[in-house]
């Protein structure tokens, strides 16, 4: 095997290793989702990475969206971390995520249209990172088909191919980057018995392999000088000269793999875990670690929803907060925020602030609620329940503010808030147990009032 040809920096590959506890290093401060997805990272993120120096994304492909405003233009990210913009950050993504080439480049070009600058120098990719192929999207769409016919119910998946990607990836026969840029006679024979097997599960499958590799060829080579060991690169980042790096969590916590409503979840962690899984980096190295929230909850697909409006409450929300979704342009679901999901996402990510976003789209509200606890048979139970029968059931317990009735969009700062809203938002702040570091009163940068 000829091996691969691009060069890792390990300033001296036989020293010795900084031992973590002694020398912990630089920290890497977490963006996450809190609730299903569509929380408004990106904004948080934009914040963060005009001073970061390294933007990281540790899991997903690109099924997530972020919109990010800058000097009022609207940029569109679904693979990319959204630091891209910030000519001054380098990106890097991730093992744990994985890459749909064609998507990449696409998705780069179309922000190249609207002013993006110089990227493809300050893109860096793992190269154990696994790819999404074509199939893999048709067979998403050929999942969800069956799944409609067998089950009568979809998943409600963004037919990007993330989920067989993974699938491939954990029954040990993916494609990563690795492979793509060493030899290509080997990698033709992995890609055509990869697509051989999914042949013989889907039997409608038709894959043209050769225009495949003759495209997946050329990608490679466009790649080729943005890949790094990704392991290398973030330890030299860690313990090399003082450095702010971030990490921008894709979807959610109630879509994780693991901890969220499954099945009708994604297939990768967005818990604060995956952020070392996914980068290779020790836990010791994660430092703040910051939670996104609306100030109400949406829902894009199906699957249970305690707090949803399913009335002119639910609509208000979903036309005032433009709840459509950035990658599949489906409406998301709208209801009340829900307390016991926060609470829940906050057990697994130990949170160290949160950022409430899009209050403003609560100006109008007479009345404005906020789901408390969950009961059974009129018993509170005591966690979020795994099982989806159970959450289905949930009878949800509500505490009920008076509307602040007025228009907040224009605030900058927390006294410039109307006192209805600030009770609200130290209520939610005393009831999650995370103090609010940002409030969230429109799309722009200057939306975002900073409390500390
Ligand atoms: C997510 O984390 C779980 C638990 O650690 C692990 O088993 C799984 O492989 C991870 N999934 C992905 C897609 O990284
Ligand atoms: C709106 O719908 C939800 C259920 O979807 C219900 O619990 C709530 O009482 C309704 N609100 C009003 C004002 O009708």
């Amino acid at each position: 095997r000829s091996g691969t040809t691009y060069t890792n920096p390990p300033s001296n590959p036989t020293q010795g290793l900084k031992r973590p506890r002694n020398d912990a290093g630089n920290k890497v401060t977490v963006v996450l989702g809190a609730q299903w997805g569509d929380e408004g990272k990106g904004k948080v993120v934009d914040l963060l990475a005009t001073e970061s120096d390294l933007v990281c994304r540790c899991q997903g492909g690109n099924n997530a969206g972020h919109t990010v405003v800058v000097e009022g233009k609207e940029y569109d990210f679904h693979l990319l971390p959204s630091g891209i913009i910030n000519p001054k950050s380098i990106c890097v993504i991730g093992n744990g995520v994985v890459i749909h080439l064609p998507g990449l480049f696409e998705e780069a070009e179309n922000n190249e249209k609207k002013g993006l600058k110089g990227w493809e120098k300050r893109l860096i990719v793992s190269d154990r990172a696994h790819l999404v192929f074509d199939f893999h999207q048709v067979v998403d769409g050929i999942q969800e088909t069956q799944r409609q016919a067998t089950e009568g119910k979809i998943i409600g998946t963004t037919k990007k191919g993330i989920g067989p990607t993974y699938a491939s990836k954990a029954s040990r026969i993916g494609l990563r980057v690795c492979d793509l840029l060493g030899d290509f006679k080997e990698f033709s024979t992995k890609f055509k018995n990869l697509v051989e097997q999914y042949q013989s599960m889907y039997s409608s499958l038709t894959v043209d392999t050769e225009s495949q590799l003759k495209k997946l060829k050329e990608y490679g080579e466009r790649l080729r000088p943005m890949v790094r060991d990704g392991v290398y690169y973030m330890y030299e980042a860690l313990h090399g000269p003082p450095k702010k790096i971030l990490v921008e969590g894709a979807n959610a916590a109630l879509l994780d793999i693991d901890f969220g409503t499954y099945p009708f979840v994604t297939s990768s962690n967005c818990t604060v875990g995956g952020a070392c899984t996914g980068l290779g980096i020790p836990p010791l190295n994660i430092g703040e670690v910051y939670g996104v929230s609306k100030a109400y909850t949406t829902r894009v697909g199906i699957g249970a929803f305690p707090t949803e409006q399913l009335n002119a409450t639910g609509e208000l929300l979903q036309t005032r907060g433009h709840e459509v979704g950035v990658t599949a342009g489906r409406k998301r679901r709208c209801g009340w925020l829900d307390l016991v999901i926060l609470r829940y996402a906050h057990m697994i990510n130990g949170f160290t602030a949160i950022a409430l976003t899009k209050l403003d789209i609560l100006d109008v509200l007479d009345e404005i609620k906020v789901g408390m606890a969950y009961k059974i048979n009129g018993k509170r139970i005591p966690h979020f329940p795994a099982d989806m029968e159970l959450l289905h059931k949930v009878e949800v317990e509500y505490e009920t503010f008076p509307g602040w009735k007025s228009d907040t969009s224009a605030a900058r700062k927390w006294n410039d808030l109307p006192q209805k809203a600030q009770n609200y938002i130290r209520f939610v702040e005393s009831h999650i147990g995370v103090p609010i570091k940002w409030v969230g009163v429109g799309k722009s940068r200057e939306c975002m009032i900073q409390m500390f």
